[in-house]
């Protein structure tokens, strides 16, 4: 494994999964490392540095030197899932500490926070912290230990304001924690902007194939914080498999090519679909019209993600009768594939869900821009 981050852009540290080789035999490629159990010296002690399967793994490590290079931090996690490293982490607080996480977030994450959050003794607050106003009236100093941000968040795609929330979480006392699954470190970097750790659902862009459940934690420096997760996740076995690690670091070798030509399909759906006539609007932070748009502007990279949603013009029957009738497109949940998917978010999401019951969500993958207009437009037109 390499030692030290090459002083390479985003692009070229996945390509080449930051120049990791397998120094013994000089392959490109590391191996994938499936030992549960290393062999103890002769003299009890276990100079390489591996025991056990579920605290460490040589091919875990790898994946996680790629994450925190990307990410710029110091120390990153792989988990068994984006779920099981969001919820290794709010583990991490003691009980008492109060939690302000947004009102539009990932369903499944935000249903943990409010279902079972409370019986770990965390209290939890979900504001619209969008609104940095909003957010420095809910801190409270002393308590709150975490502020939880998702920028673009799913499915709305608003936009969160990193920097000044980290300004208001520290000023609290609090560490601040950004979901980044759909903006990627390609196009946001949570960390530079003040963020204390980043948490991605590496099922989606970072992997890239629909074919890995993993999660990651990036943490700006390895301390007392990022060690005590490390605990909780070896104590509660929630590391990721060697197997799935290997595929997530080849999946990350494309990560630019893929978030770019998604983000460049997306941005050019959002502007033909803003002038649909089945559609009465368009969710993507990229459009101005878009009420993040500046302020995506600034925080990510110039291209804004290859997610977006519409809303059907014809209500909700009218977004499932579109969604029945696309060929191309793939009608199946999740985000950050080579293929592109769309989705009823509502009927996901369930009864108690702020999803707007009209709303397609709409995952841009990389096949041709004009096959996949022809498709939605077709759909949609009925
Ligand atoms: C933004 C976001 N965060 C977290 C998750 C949870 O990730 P996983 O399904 O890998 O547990 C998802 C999954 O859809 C997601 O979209």
């Amino acid at each position: 494994m390499a030692k030290e981050v090459p002083n390479w852009r985003a692009s070229t540290l996945a390509a080449q999964a930051i120049g990791q080789i397998d120094e013994g035999t000089r392959a490109l490629v590391p191996p994938l490392h499936v030992a549960t159990t290393f062999l103890r010296d002769p003299d009890n002690l276990y100079r390489s540095g591996n025991a056990y399967g579920r605290p460490d793994n040589e091919t875990v490590r790898g994946g996680e030197a790629v994450i925190a290079a990307l990410e710029g931090a110091g120390a990153a996690l792989l988990f068994g899932s984006g779920m099981s490293a969001a919820v290794g982490l709010f583990l991490s607080l003691a009980p008492g500490a109060h939690i302000i996480a947004p009102k539009a977030m990932y369903w499944s994450l935000r249903n943990w926070l409010v279902s079972e959050a409370p019986a770990l003794g965390l209290a939890v607050d979900l504001v619209e912290v969008e609104n940095l106003t909003a957010l420095a009236a809910a801190v409270r100093p002393g308590f709150t230990k975490l502020v939880w941000l998702e920028t673009p968040s799913n499915p709305l795609w608003s936009i969160s304001d990193i920097a000044g929330a980290a300004k208001i979480a520290h000023a609290a006392g609090a560490k601040l924690a950004v979901d980044s699954t759909s903006a990627t470190p390609i196009l946001t970097r949570p960390l530079a902007l003040g963020a204390d750790v980043v948490m991605h659902s590496a099922t989606k862009y970072l992997n890239g194939h629909s074919d890995v459940i993993a999660g990651a934690l990036a943490f700006a420096g390895e301390d007392d914080f990022c060690a005590r997760v490390r605990r909780l996740r070896t104590a509660h076995g929630l590391i990721l498999g060697p197997f799935e690690a290997f595929l997530l670091i080849r999946g990350m070798r494309t990560l630019d090519l893929r978030v770019r030509m998604a983000s460049a399909t997306a941005s050019e759906l959002a502007n033909r679909l803003s002038n649909h006539a089945a559609v009465a609007s368009v969710l993507y932070p990229g459009l101005p019209t878009h009420p993040g748009h500046d302020l995506a502007r600034r925080q990510m990279s110039g291209l804004f993600g290859g997610m977006l949603s519409i809303r059907a013009r014809g209500g909700e029957q009218a977004a499932i009768a579109a969604a029945a009738r696309v060929r191309l497109w793939k009608r199946a949940t999740s985000l950050g594939g080579v293929e592109s998917l769309i989705e009823h978010r509502a009927s996901v999401e369930g009864p108690q869900s702020p999803c707007p019951p009209d709303l397609l969500r709409l995952s841009a993958g990389i096949e041709d821009v004009e096959d996949l207009w022809r498709d939605l437009d077709e759909a949609l037109r009925g």
